[in-house]
């Protein structure tokens, strides 16, 4: 462990060149195997007695179909981890999301829809009427899970989630909410207000629409309002900063014209428009009204660490921020190739800002190394918070050379970083919170370990970072995954 100024970056800006995939690709090369519940070894330390609840990560499962490959890591198909924790025991359950396009791939082996990262392999008339019934683009269910009272919903950015039961992690099936209509976007970043226990979401339409949704805890409806859009842009989440929303919409435009003829999957069909930079809207929690919308300069994010109304009545939030939209989307589309040469740096950065006007007060690279996934724990979602928990590399290691091998705590307060080094050919995912019964703090993080070919979930003291406090042993190989929650019994 390492306690550093956030800013003494060590990242080497070189470019290698790679004939063979890095060793953290044997976690995606193959078709990651399903297992039942299965009480996990311990591989060393002791599982806390005081954690008790339930981790859930969804990831891709499966990147290959018929000995081809995805067009994108996105398009990889879900399979949810889950793991219980109770009284010193562990017991995992890993099973893929039944979607239908799973489902129907499957029988004959071979990819029968378009994704993220790939055109639909039909006749393009299919393909426009399946743009408007959902039926020629594949639901992977693999981006995000979210835990209701009594279901998982495995989500994906671009359509209905799907639920699951909690414990076995069967698929019920697509899942409406007893709202949504099925072509409706659900996204996968929802927010749960920790005190009102209200639950966020959003979806951006083809039509240039961003729909926001405020639900109760069991993801009811409660109101929802449409913003007309110029474009279509990428909106992956958003924050919740006290009684306010904000998104910060970088200035990618899909060609929905390629993309209507099928010209070009979605990936490539997202235009970077710098020029326009990026639009800060701050949106009333309540009433989902516009209360400012304002203009800053061109960025792209994917990710949000948290927000709050500072004492003096500032908007605070801060992001893993990218300096445009295409290196990182190059990266993500490399991932399944084991083979990542493209560079693209994450940053955090913090945002201040009036949010009755929205002038910027000010924007700032807080911690100047390269990082993702920023995470707070769940019970400071929209409150002030003094530490962001973030994925990053090891010293001397940047985007390109290897995967993610560090995780992070930054500290707000402090202006420093503790920095665990997760150790030679292990590799992270989104540092999961998970509190203790007695005010104990912990973070999950499923592992790829090289060197033995397992995967593994460590448990940190979130406090102190350093060692894990305990390993455990998963029964099969978890691919690096997306996102995760941690549901408390
Ligand atoms: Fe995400």
């Amino acid at each position: 462990m390492t306690i550093t100024s956030a800013n003494s970056s060590t990242d080497r800006f070189t470019t290698p060149s790679l004939t063979q995939p890095q060793p953290w690709h044997r976690a995606l090369s193959e078709p990651a195997k399903e297992f039942s519940a299965t009480p996990l070894k311990v591989l060393s330390g002791k599982i806390p007695f005081n954690l008790q609840g339930t981790f859930y990560q969804n990831g891709t499962g499966r990147l290959q179909r018929g000995g081809q490959s995805v067009g994108h890591w996105f398009d990889g198909d879900g399979a949810i981890l889950r793991v219980g924790l109770g009284e010193g025991h562990a017991i995992g359950t890993y099973r893929y999301v039944q979607t239908q396009g799973y489902q129907a791939e499957g029988k004959g082996n071979r990819f029968l829809y378009g994704n993220y990262g790939r055109r639909y392999p039909g006749p393009i008339w299919r393909h426009v009427k399946g743009l408007f019934t959902a039926s020629s683009v594949k639901n992977a269910a693999n981006t995000a899970v979210l835990a209701l009272p009594d279901k998982l919903l495995a989500l994906w950015e671009a359509g209905n989630p799907h639920s699951l039961d909690l414990v076995t992690l069967e698929t019920k099936g697509i899942d409406t909410l007893g709202w949504l209509k099925t072509t409706q976007q659900f996204s996968a970043h929802p927010l749960q207000d920790p005190l009102s226990e209200e639950i966020y979401s959003i979806g951006v339409t083809p039509l240039c629409e961003l729909m926001i949704y405020r639900c109760d805890r069991a993801c009811r409806l409660i109101k929802q309002r449409n913003i007309s859009l110029k474009t279509v842009p990428i909106v992956h989440s958003f924050v919740i900063a006290g009684p306010y929303l904000v998104f910060l919409i970088s200035p990618v435009a899909v060609d929905m014209l390629s993309l209507l003829l099928n010209q070009q999957p979605f990936s490539e069909a997202a235009r970077w428009k710098g020029d326009r930079g990026t639009r800060i809207l701050v949106i009333d929690r309540e009433t989902l009204e516009t209360v400012s919308d304002s203009q800053a300069d061109a960025w792209f994010q994917w990710h949000y660490g948290n927000g709050c109304i500072e004492s003096d009545g500032s908007l605070r939030l801060d992001f893993a921020k990218f300096d445009d939209f295409l290196a990182i989307n190059a990266v993500l589309g490399e991932v399944p190739t084991g083979k990542i040469t493209t560079k693209a740096y994450g940053r955090l950065w913090q945002l201040k800002l009036n949010p009755k006007t929205g002038k910027i007060l000010s924007n700032d690279c807080v911690l100047d190394q390269d990082c993702e996934f920023p995470q707070v724990p769940a019970a400071q979602t929209g409150q002030p918070w003094q530490h962001t928990y973030v994925l990053m590399h090891r010293d001397g290691i940047s985007t390109g050379e290897d995967w993610f091998g560090a995780i992070g705590r930054f500290d707000y307060d402090a202006g420093t970083l503790i920095k665990t080094d997760l150790g030679e050919n292990c590799y992270g995912s989104e540092p999961i919170h998970a509190p203790g019964e007695d005010g104990s703090s912990w973070l999950l993080v499923v592992i790829y370990n090289a060197a033995d070919e397992r995967s593994e979930l460590w448990i940190l003291n979130a406090a102190t970072l350093g060692e894990p406090v305990c390993r455990l042993a998963l029964p099969q190989i978890i691919p690096l995954g997306f996102h995760g929650t941690w549901k408390p019994s």
